[in-house]
């Protein structure tokens, strides 16, 4: 059988605020998402190690039909995109890069801020789009690691989180932010907490639903699919992935259990074991 599904993955749930989106355009496009939960979070680590993990989790998805991969991950796409593209020359890459320039047409006073992670930051896509696009606007980075367990434990109303968001919002919104870059695909799902503390100071940018048009864009196969499989995988735990996929997406879904190697290197992924049942065995969702 020819590839015929849409790839994508990222170190968490993050990575659905992009499939969401590819849903609702393509509905009918069968999906893998693979979630790298066991080494959640990618922000910190080194982007030699990140790259290996992601050229292994691109792998498992050509293996099971991905004809296009979408690294719905910021911090994954500016440790491995480069590489991806050069190890992988059939297969049509999509990434995520910070929605500077966007950011930098709207804004009205001059100043925009990018919440994100570390890899992000220092990575080779943002110098580029810094250089590119920011020439006559001020840009405030902002780091916010924490932002990102608090959107994979969904707790971003407690009073704890709301006091960690408020703390990286602030240099923002002092300096006269009125655009945020969302630089983390975890960060739309804490879309509400931000826009609670922000108000109509800023408009808050997400980028995943150009990432969804540019992945239909560059779907490679003539005639498009017509019958859709979605299918969830993680190296963590199925059970609590599958609840955070139905609390964020509304989706339920078999979730699948995917396994790292014990000390291989470079690293690799092996065999799927039983599905984490959902209580309706189909995948339904709600945009
Ligand atoms: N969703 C990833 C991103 O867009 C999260 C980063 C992380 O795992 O630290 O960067």
């Amino acid at each position: 059988m020819p590839p015929d599904k849409i790839g994508v993955l990222d170190s968490g749930v993050g990575g659905l605020s992009v499939l969401r989106e590819i849903h609702a355009l393509l509905p009918d496009y069968p999906t893998l998402y693979f979630a790298d939960q066991a080494h959640l979070p990618y922000g910190p680590r080194p982007p030699a190690e990140v790259r290996s993990y992601v050229s292994a989790i691109a792998d498992f998805l050509i293996d099971r039909g991905a004809a296009v991969i979408v690294v719905a991950c910021n911090a994954a796409s500016a440790a491995s995109l480069y590489d991806l593209r050069a190890q992988y020359p059939g297969i049509p890459f999509v990434g995520m890069e910070p929605a500077v320039k966007p950011a930098a047409t709207a804004t009205q006073s001059g100043v925009i801020g990018v919440l994100t992670t570390q890899a992000t930051a220092s990575g080779p896509l943002y110098a580029r789009v810094l250089e590119q696009h920011t020439k006559h606007v001020r840009v405030i980075t902002q780091v916010a690691p924490e932002l990102v367990m608090i959107a994979e434990t969904n707790s971003q109303h407690t009073p704890e989180s709301r006091e960690i968001i408020a703390h990286h919002l602030q240099p923002m919104l002092d300096a006269g932010a009125d655009q945020i870059v969302l630089a983390c695909t975890h960060f739309p799902f804490l879309t509400e907490a931000i826009q609670a503390i922000v108000g109509d100071r800023a408009q808050l940018i997400n980028p995943s639903p150009a990432v969804a048009r540019q992945t239909a864009r560059v779907w490679p196969s003539g005639t498009p699919p017509t019958m859709s499989e979605n299918r969830y995988f993680t190296s963590g735990n199925p059970a609590q992935f599958l609840t955070m996929l139905r609390n964020l997406t509304g989706v339920n879904a078999p979730v699948e259990q995917a396994t790292w190697q014990a000390d291989s290197m470079p690293p690799s992924l092996f065999k799927t074991s039983e599905r984490q049942n959902a209580s309706h065995h189909q995948s339904t969702h709600d945009n």
